[in-house]
């Protein structure tokens, strides 16, 4: 099939080139010239494990192009995903749909022939028909179906989810649009997963309640985890007690630094502001968005704590800078909020991250980026381990640091607390 996919942001990317990979022709579009530029080099603009080389293969067997005219593109194809950022508008909480509806109107204008056009961007209930109603006076008199199928791809495990997902989910009550959508996805459809085909309005609703949910997850295992740091309680046990049970599931039951990155914060505030809308309270997503917020002023307190409140001239490093393991996005990385806390209180702050320096972090003074785990331990009073790497979980940390008082902070809790024990390490972790 023919696919054009606009905007070559994370969901665009990844789709596009792993659409490609099963054999479809695909252009994917952006306006950033330079972008796009890289891309047909095969320069990846994220860090993904196993992207750059999918791209790379792609192009070379011609089924992958990247390309700044979007009137051709979209001329040309058959299905078009919009895959454009839908940002938080910052002053309402409400998302930013104006790049969305400025990719309507472009495919408006380009629509010769009858097309399939996709919502994959995380959109608002009723965006769907909004876009539907611009399609309505182009100028070819041209049929097209408006389609929600909403991603469901994890950063740093995008090519595996989107290849062998839980569920793909289409939003269309057009009979032959959902032939289509079922045929392009039928090599991936083939495994376990299911096809689950629903309104449209159910799909674009289906990716907001389910990151809510998941959200709501991870704030109530930290919560608890919370109450086991004063009960003497080993939160892991906790969360495989509970998941266990097949009603719970094991999954996103990990506590920690508190939930970021660029979907679980903006889909809560998204769906909340949404729900508001139509008058209707969405009290559990609102304590979630408030009880994630609040984790940085926990973790600082426990921080302080650990250093008996002398904070001042302290060498405090971070291992790990972004939000979550295999990615580079720092987009509301939990760090981000206890970095200037903590410099603030006179700390002199080292970080490492795989991925490199962040120049949202370089803002801040009194920060020095080290470009390996052992110069950035060197002269630690703290080391925290903000994120779970692989080349975190095997740290040797009494060679690593000659200060024989040095205590670890693992915020994922990647250690065993009676092996570090053993060791003679003074070491916390969270909720135990
Ligand atoms: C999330 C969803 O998992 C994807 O299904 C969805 O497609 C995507 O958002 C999106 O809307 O585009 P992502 O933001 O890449 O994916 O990251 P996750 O792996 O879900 O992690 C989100 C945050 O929760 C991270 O800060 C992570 O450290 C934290 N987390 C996750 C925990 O603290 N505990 C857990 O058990 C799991």
């Amino acid at each position: 099939m023919k696919l054009c996919i606009i905007g070559t942001g994370y969901v665009g990317l990844v789709s596009g080139t792993c659409f490609a990979d099963i054999g479809n022709n695909v252009i994917c579009v952006d306006i950033d010239r330079n972008k796009i530029k890289n891309l047909n080099s095969g320069i990846i603009p994220i860090y993904e494990p196993g992207l750059e080389e999918m791209v790379k293969r792609n192009i070379n067997q011609k089924r992958l192009k990247f390309s700044y005219d979007v009137n051709e593109a979209i001329k040309k194809s058959d299905i078009i995903f919009i895959c454009v950022g839908t940002p938080t508008i910052k002053k309402t909480n409400s998302v930013e749909l104006k790049y969305v509806y400025q990719v309507a109107n472009k495919i408006k204008s380009n629509l010769n022939k009858y097309k399939i056009i996709v919502t994959k961007s995380t959109v608002p209930v009723t965006t769907g028909d909004k876009i539907e109603s611009i399609l309505k006076k182009n100028k070819y008199k041209s049929k097209y179906d408006v389609v929600s199928n909403p991603e469901f791809l994890r950063e740093g495990e995008a090519i595996r989810d989107f290849v062998v997902p839980d569920r793909v989910v289409v939003g269309t009550k057009s009979k032959k649009a959902l032939k289509t959508m079922k045929s392009l996805y039928l090599p991936i459809i083939k495994k376990t997963t299911r096809f689950f085909s629903t309104s449209r309005r159910s799909a674009e609703l289906i990716k907001y309640a389910s990151n809510a949910f998941l959200a709501t997850k991870i704030s109530f295992i930290n919560e608890v985890a919370n109450l086991c740091e004063l009960l003497n309680i080993n939160i892991e046990e906790i969360s495989v007690g509970m998941g266990l049970d097949q009603r719970i599931g094991e999954r996103f039951l990990r506590a920690g630094p508190g939930y970021g990155g660029s979907c679980f914060p903006k889909d809560t505030r998204a769906i909340v502001t949404l729900a508001k809308k139509y008058k209707i309270n969405l009290s559990i997503a609102n304590s979630v968005i408030k009880s994630n917020d609040n984790r940085s002023k926990i973790l600082l307190n426990r921080i302080l704590k650990i250093l008996k409140n002398k904070i001042k001239n302290k060498n405090i490093t971070f291992l790990g800078a972004t939000f979550k393991a295999n990615t580079d996005d720092m987009r509301e990385s939990p760090c981000l909020k206890l970095i200037p806390a903590l410099i603030t209180k006179g700390a002199i702050i080292n970080y490492y991250d795989p991925t490199g320096p962040k120049k949202e972090i370089e803002k801040f003074k009194n920060v020095n980026f080290s470009k390996n785990v052992v110069d950035a331990t060197k002269k630690s009073d703290l080391i925290i381990l903000h994120t779970e790497w692989n080349e975190f979980k095997q740290l040797n940390v009494k060679k690593l640091t000659k200060n024989k008082n040095v205590i670890v902070y693992d915020m994922r809790n990647i250690y065993s607390p009676e092996k570090m024990k053993k060791n003679g390490i003074k070491y916390y972790g969270i909720g135990r």
